[in-house]
């Protein structure tokens, strides 16, 4: 496929934003809102989620497919809204495109280390991402000296999945998992996981007021309207009542994708599109 090149990209080209289902949900949300001038070009894998237990060979295989099939769809720059793709997929695929392309580890990380006083940072996440050490990795290239724990918290995706998110299995299973991070002092922690921002306020009552939650999901939209600016592509005329802004695909279950998807987007969906992601 032909790389399609920025410069004749229109400012209202949309903004490819994929996931390996709907926990990336939580950074479109986060980008309808600061941009609500962007169009978006939503993808779901939800035929082969989950994508934290499977391997990088595997992932990045999978986010090449997505990125042809966005490209396809001429979008104007992509967000990687996963943790674990953008921990294993973000730094090859970017090389080979010409086009914008943004993950949200990077933001989260930043924020992470400009936000610490005690030099304690704790990351939680599938077991790919906190298993790839990719947050310590950015975190200590901006100081080497932050100490950064990681917690792998598997069973979160489910609880969240199930809309389990205040419910007492999900707060205990979150003292579990939580403990060691809160023994070891950290005073930052990173919701390193699409699904984790929709517990916030479990994961808050665990950790206490004395900790601060940052949110890559809130970063990445922020950062991304930064580089839409810097390379000249943020659309700053309004969109019409009746504009078709947003567009969502899956691989597989796009009914259950649409409820869930209305449970948390402001913005009810009309419908999701199922494509055969393989054939990318
Ligand atoms: N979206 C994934 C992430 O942020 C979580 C769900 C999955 O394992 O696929 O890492």
């Amino acid at each position: 496929m032909e790389l399609i090149k920025n410069k004749e990209m229109p400012k209202d080209a949309p903004i490819g934003v994929f996931d390996s289902g709907v926990g990336g949900l939580t950074v479109a949300r986060e980008i309808m809102r600061q941009i609500p001038n962007e169009k978006i070009i939503y993808f779901g894998d939800t035929a082969r989620v989950p994508y934290g237990s499977k391997s990088k060979e595997t992932i990045t295989k999978y986010a090449r497919q997505i990125v042809r099939f966005l490209q396809g769809q001429n979008v104007k720059a992509i967000v990687v809204a996963c943790n674990t793709a953008s921990a294993y997929a973000l730094e090859e695929i970017e090389k080979e495109l010409d086009i914008p392309m943004l993950g949200v580890v990077k933001p989260g990380a930043k924020v992470a280390a400009e936000t610490t006083k005690n030099g304690n940072i704790g990351v939680i996440g599938t077991e790919g991402t906190i298993g790839s050490r990719i947050y310590s990795t950015y975190i200590n290239k901006i100081n080497p000296e932050i100490k950064v724990i990681g917690k792998a918290c598997p069973l979160f995706v489910p609880l969240v999945e199930e809309g389990l998110w205040e419910d007492p299995v999900t707060d205990e299973i979150a003292t579990r998992y939580l403990g060691s991070l809160i023994d070891s002092g950290i005073d930052t922690l990173i919701l390193g996981c699409t699904h984790y921002p929709l517990i916030r306020s479990t994961l808050r009552k665990i950790v206490g007021e004395g900790v601060t939650l940052v949110n890559p999901a809130y970063e990445t939209a922020r950062e991304l309207k930064e580089l839409l600016e810097e390379e000249n592509l943020l659309n700053r005329e309004e969109q019409g009542l009746g504009t078709e802004r947003y567009r969502f695909y899956v691989s597989d279950m796009a009914d259950k994708f649409r409820t869930f998807a209305n449970s948390i987007l402001k913005y009810g969906i009309l419908s999701a599109k199922t494509i055969h992601i393989e054939n990318y």
